[in-house]
């Protein structure tokens, strides 16, 4: 296995703890990018992998934290191999009424800094010889939804950055890849998925009729590390139970 870790972004919970947990499972050495800076605060860590998890406090809507944490990683870890970004918020908004600050704030977080921490992994990426950087966006990139626009805005943006990117580092041998999951349980919206509504859309709007897994995610993230096809970029994979192609 290659020199040096990989960071995740918003590896506190949900499905960024899911990522760096697998990853770590897998034998890779992570770095866990959590605001608070105490790592994965959710799921099961056996002893096993804790040596392989590094606790660094990163806020992703400040730039020099985001620098200052990737060089930490890279750092004590031997350099960096990859970087997923993960964190990312929803808030809902009626369209009429959404205040700018709302939009801006959901644009910052999942949007903006999976560009900040991908310029800032750069450097170290291309200083090893090449890498991953999987962004995790959301099918909600190509659908309209009501309410919702600084997120699908934000997701269709993720997705942006992903070709831009991978058409632009592809000579320093850096694949980028979107990982659009669909509906998956976590704190972001289990209070919708469990209510009548929220039951409702996923019976009729899911094929396979249910809520996907953080583990799900985690895996796909990390069979594409575990795989290193670099002609796989640039692309956005949906993972969401067939919901985006179901009319
Ligand atoms: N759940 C879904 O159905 C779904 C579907 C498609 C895409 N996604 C995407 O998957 C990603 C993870 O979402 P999730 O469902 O796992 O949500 P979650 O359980 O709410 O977790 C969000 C994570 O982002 C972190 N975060 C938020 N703001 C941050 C900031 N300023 N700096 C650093 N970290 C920050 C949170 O850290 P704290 O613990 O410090 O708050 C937390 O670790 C997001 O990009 C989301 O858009 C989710």
């Amino acid at each position: 296995m290659a020199e040096g870790a990989i960071a995740v972004t918003g590896a506190s919970r949900g499905i960024g703890a899911a990522i760096a947990l697998e990853l770590a499972r897998r034998g890779y050495v992570v770095g866990c990018l959590t605001r608070k800076g105490r790592g994965v605060e959710q799921g099961k860590i056996d002893s096993a992998i804790k040596g392989r998890l590094l606790n660094v406090a990163c806020d992703v809507t400040d730039e020099a934290s985001i620098a200052g944490a990737l060089d930490q990683v890279s750092r004590r870890t031997g350099g960096l191999r990859g970087l997923v970004n993960n964190a990312g918020i929803h808030i809902e908004g009626e369209s009429a009424t959404l205040p700018t600050a709302t939009y801006e704030e959901v644009m910052r977080v999942n949007a903006t800094a999976a560009f900040v921490a991908s310029r800032e992994a750069h450097r170290h990426l291309a200083a090893a010889g090449g890498g991953l950087i999987v962004n995790i966006g959301s099918y909600f990139d190509k659908v309209g939804v009501k309410g919702t626009l600084a997120y699908c805005t934000s997701k269709a943006a993720v997705g942006a950055i992903t070709r831009c990117l991978a058409v632009e580092w592809a000579r320093d041998n850096i694949a980028v890849v979107d990982v659009a999951p669909g509906y998956v349980e976590t704190d972001l919206n289990r209070e919708f998925l469990r209510s009548d509504r929220g039951r409702t859309a996923v019976e009729r709007r899911v094929p396979m009729r249910r809520a996907g897994q953080p583990e799900e995610v985690a895996r796909l993230v990390a069979a594409l590390f575990g795989e290193d096809i670099k002609f796989l970029t640039g692309e956005t994979i949906y993972l969401d139970g067939a919901q985006g192609i179901n009319p």
